[in-house]
């Protein structure tokens, strides 16, 4: 029987599934240039506007620029990864089809469920944060809103009446977004384009500000810098080397969002070229523009005023410019609805792979006859992100986020290596350099921030993939495409 959670999806049929064409399958409408702002606009987002303030008052100092040059490095080790299966198997179900072809079912299954917590709960947790700048915005205007954006709801459980905050603000975001999504995937990319256009912007923007904000005022950077890392305050993690590991942690959360990319294999015109442009460009001009961020804003504000909920917006505020504030709302909430968008789009990719091998219920994998996009699952995923918005807390959001990526992120980098050993003579456009040490290093990073998470992650994470092996054998054993193959070639 255990062989059979095992049985490895054949390398020929991916290659053929990724090169059909018709009514049926998705559209192949993206190039270059949408990739690469796919890759951004997934990636820019709450994390460098909101965490890169609050890790460094918290953990890390100016040295957060060090944590972001950690978790940078270990994003490269599986971007690089990422890359070589991108172009080898450019199909819309990513790593969980990497993990199909190299490890087997049982494996993919458990990457598929676990980008669930990546891609639906993390723009859930990016809508919270974008409801927070929406407020900060009607804030800054002094305007009074008619209703209340997050008016309480009194439920009950088994009999025990609660009373949950909704967020109506997070709640509209997805749903404009799911909207969006559900009308096409040309559409959704020009949404997206508009959205990193003016986010890069704006970042690029502040970078100029408080560049020419530095020249002028050398000696009080100079002095907010000094200590560079603060000392350890005598607990694991707060400042000092322990501090820089623990914020790398924190800010991986804003580098996750590159591998988003290798979902929309499927729908890229040259996969085989541009999948390696997308993921790594994306990943190699938000690891610049972030240490530039993070060195700037911690040169013109004291790391100990940093701990708020616009820290960026502050830094412009510091440096005397107000309309610098408004620009840097209106571009996290440019920033944070792409983030959403890219989010949701490789979510129903991955499910329209999952129910297409068998492992889903069959509407999961149906596209609408207009649009050719996989609606039904477009619009399911946008109602469990919208509950999710409402109603949880975004730490325990965030960090299931960290925890699913960071799991996938493992796997594609043993399973690049797997299949280098299994299947060397396979053609692979891009290769992934020094193999097996990139992997490995891949791999150690990723389980090292794994372990910084906390016990609360933890809980909900082993709580998620316990519902996951219960609809695994429950439906997905029986109806795998793969194990029916597999059986009707015994049977012969
Ligand atoms: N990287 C994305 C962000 O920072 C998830 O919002």
């Amino acid at each position: 029987m255990a062989g059979n959670l095992l049985a490895t999806k054949p390398i020929d049929s991916i290659l053929n599934e990724a090169n059909e064409q018709g009514e049926h399958c998705l559209r192949r409408a993206l190039g270059p240039i949408n990739l690469i702002t796919i890759g951004i606009g997934g990636i820019i987002g709450a994390g460098i506007f909101v965490l890169t303030g609050t890790a460094a008052a918290q953990f890390a100092g100016p040295a957060i620029v060090i944590s972001y040059i950690i978790a940078g490095i270990g994003c490269i080790f599986a971007g690089l990864c990422y890359a070589e299966f991108a172009s080898m198997l450019p199909i819309a179900g990513s790593a969980y089809t990497y993990g199909y072809a190299t490890m087997g079912e049982f494996v993919a299954w458990i990457i598929g469920w676990a980008l669930v917590l990546e891609y639906a709960f993390g723009a859930a947790t990016v809508a919270v944060g974008w409801s927070g700048f929406v407020n900060s915005l009607v804030h800054f205007f002094g305007a009074k809103l008619p209703f209340n954006p997050t008016p309480g709801l009194t439920l009950s459980l088994f009999g025990h009446p609660f009373t949950a905050q909704v967020d109506l603000f997070a709640l509209t975001a997805i749903v404009i977004i799911t909207i969006v999504l559900v009308i096409g995937v040309r559409e959704s990319a020009n949404f997206n384009s508009t959205a990193v256009m003016i986010k890069v912007s704006i970042v690029i923007f502040f970078i100029g500000l408080a560049g020419t904000y530095a020249f002028g005022h050398w000696p009080h950077m100079v002095a907010n810098w000094h200590p560079f890392i603060p000392p350890n305050a005598g607990h694991f993690g707060q400042f000092g080397w322990s501090g820089i590991m623990r914020g790398a942690g924190v800010v991986f959360f804003a580098y996750i969002g590159f591998d988003a990319v290798s979902t929309a294999a499927q729908e890229a015109r040259n996969p085989q070229k541009d999948m390696p442009f997308g993921i790594l460009g994306s990943l190699i001009v938000c690891t610049a523009l972030y240490i530039f961020v993070a060195g700037l804003l911690t040169g013109i504000k004291s790391y100990t005023t940093l701990n708020v909920a616009a820290p960026v917006a502050d830094g412009a505020a510091a440096i005397g410019v107000r309309w610098g504030v408004l620009l840097i709302d209106l571009g996290a909430i440019a920033g944070l609805a792409s983030v959403m968008l890219v989010m949701l789009l490789g979510q129903s990719r991955v499910l329209y792979t999952m129910s297409r091998d068998g492992l889903l219920w069959n509407w999961v994998g149906k596209l609408h006859p207009r649009f050719r996009t996989p609606y039904i699952t477009s619009i399911v995923v946008g109602i469990l992100a919208a509950f999710l918005a409402a109603f949880f807390p975004i730490t325990l959001l965030g960090e299931l986020v960290s925890l699913g990526t960071l799991l996938a992120f493992t796997i594609v980098s043993l399973g690049v290596w797997v299949l280098r050993v299994r299947h060397p003579e396979l053609h692979r456009p891009f290769r992934t350099p020094l193999v097996p040490l990139v992997p490995i290093c891949g791999m150690v990073v990723s389980l090292a921030l794994m372990l910084s998470l906390d016990a609360p992650a933890w809980i909900g994470f082993g709580s998620w993939l316990i519902l996951g092996q219960i609809i695994y054998f429950t439906y997905s054993r029986k109806h795998s495409k793969v194990q029916k193959q597999a059986k009707m070639q015994a049977a012969d």
